[in-house]
């Protein structure tokens, strides 16, 4: 017997992006789109919102469809259920803690700040031993693996020990430097050393436990390809060149002297192109829906009508692929500048695209659209609900997160000359900028009330 879906986490993960994560997100871009001054919170809130963002939404979903996809595919059900509970309630009372003390702490002096600064640090250490009895599930998978699951074109297992990594390194990080932030009397943590820790995790943990599921459940849910190629190998490629990376780009950030700058742009590119062969090897992005739609249906039919059945046939699952194939288009674009940016910056030339930019295409666009689209598809299956209540409505949700993500993204990564030179261009950009934030949370509405029903019939 394997575990029951844990619905809560994937409950507790929309409502904390919607209520906590996001919104702070959204107060920052609203001020900033619509020229109002940053307030001196500003900072304490960028980071919160990072931090509730990648530990609150992508984490809380991550570890709740992992304990049931993960087990299933190792063949292993050997991990405690009041565990499951214990990593809940630890994960959401930090979380909850933190987004509570952060948002107060710019605002407070002398006793209060103390008590709200002991609090942020209580919540860092809660979120800590959250992630150490996960890693403790992730380790039992590493381990206890069925024999099927080794082989090569199976076997996950280097990105499930990267993603271990990626855990540790955040979360005792985090405990570390809110300590000494509240030590020393400040309010948001050294901005270098903490988008280093963003980026960490998003490449040793989020990337990989994307691509470890995509490349087991992808060709199975999008009809594609099955993998025939050495995923093992792969796996082991994407660790070796993340890793030097990272090494390169610790040295950097904590020496005055920069070395060997060049080679970590290099390595930048090379980790991209990894990434961007990965995309290319699933045939993701230029899958043949009608193909697909007519063996799937095994029928022939005219092009126009193989058009209309793909488009008014919302099935079980409504358009869920359409989400995927969005999240591996933002993750391709989001390569594409990144790949540009660091030729640019090899040769010297300066070139305004916005790292920001690129982070969220990676987080709001490939990661976020990935969960959502993923869930939409698996979760009916895992709980006993088997099929979405509305499915015409995933097309609505696909367009609203899409269009969110556009305006989140393109006024930070078009060059501001491009920007300028066609009138009112600049500006109507930097508004929907300010207004991103509002659609994304309208589309989390959407996304809540579309998986209410199922989460719902399967809470105890
Ligand atoms: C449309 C929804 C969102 C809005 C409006 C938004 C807004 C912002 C803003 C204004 C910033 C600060 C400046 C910048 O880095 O550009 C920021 C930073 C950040 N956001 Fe978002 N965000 C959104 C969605 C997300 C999502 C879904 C994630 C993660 C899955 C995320 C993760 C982050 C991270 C990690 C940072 C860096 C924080 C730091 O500097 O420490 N954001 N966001």
């Amino acid at each position: 017997m394997y575990y029951k879906f844990p619905s809560l986490y994937i409950r507790t993960a929309i409502l904390f992006a919607f209520w906590a994560g996001v919104s702070m997100g959204t107060h920052v871009a609203f001020t900033i789109g619509f020229d109002f001054p940053l307030g001196k919170g500003a900072f304490a809130y960028i980071q919160t919102h990072g931090y509730l963002q990648l530990v609150g939404w992508v984490g809380l979903f991550i570890m709740g469809i992992s304990f049931v996809i993960l087990s299933r595919l190792a063949h292993f059900n050997h991990f405690r259920e009041s565990y499951i509970k214990l990593i809940y309630i630890l994960m959401v009372s930090g979380l909850t803690i933190r987004f509570i003390s952060h948002s107060l702490l710019p605002y407070l002096t002398g006793f209060w700040y103390l008590i709200m600064g002991g609090s942020i640090i209580i919540s860092s250490i809660l979120v800590f031993l959250a992630i150490i009895i996960y890693i403790l599930f992730l380790l039992s998978i590493v381990f206890h693996t069925s024999p099927i699951i080794k082989v090569p074109n199976r076997d996950i297992r280097y990105f499930l020990i990267m993603n271990i990594f990626g855990w540790i390194i955040y979360g005792l990080a985090n405990v570390i430097l809110l300590s000494t932030m509240v030590n020393n009397g400040q309010i948001f943590l050294p901005h270098g050393i903490n988008l280093f820790l963003v980026d960490l995790f998003i490449h040793f943990t989020i990337f990989p436990i994307c691509i470890a599921i995509g490349l087991r459940a992808l060709p199975l849910f999008l009809k594609l390809k099955k993998v025939d190629w050495n995923a093992r190998n792969f796996s082991i490629i994407y660790l070796i060149i993340v890793s030097i990376y990272f090494i390169l780009k610790a040295i950097n950030l904590l020496n005055d002297d920069i070395i060997l700058i060049n080679e970590t742009y290099l390595l930048a590119i090379i980790k991209d192109l990894i990434i961007a062969w990965f995309i290319f090897k699933l045939n993701i992005l230029f899958r043949d829906y009608k193909l697909n739609n007519r063996i799937s249906k095994n029928i022939s039919c005219s092009k126009r009508e193989e058009f209309k059945i793909f488009f008014s046939n919302y099935g079980k699952f409504g358009h869920f692929e359409l989400f995927i194939q969005s999240a591996f288009i933002w993750l391709s674009i989001g390569l594409f500048l990144d790949i540009l940016l660091h030729v640019m910056l090899i040769q010297k030339i300066k070139i305004d695209i916005g790292i920001d930019g690129i982070r969220h295409m990676w987080l709001t666009g490939f990661t976020s659209l990935l969960i959502i689209g993923m869930s939409i598809r698996m979760i009916p299956g895992m709980t006993s609900t088997k099929k979405l209540k509305h499915p015409d409505r995933v097309i609505w949700l696909v367009r609203i997160i899409n269009f969110s993500i556009l305006f989140r993204t393109i006024y930070l990564v078009i060059p501001e000359s491009i920007l300028l030179s066609i009138p009112s261009i600049g500006i109507i950009a930097l508004r929907l900028f300010g207004l991103s934030g509002i659609l994304f949370m309208f589309g989390l509405l959407v996304f809540y009330y579309l998986m209410a029903p199922i989460l719902n019939n399967n809470l105890d």
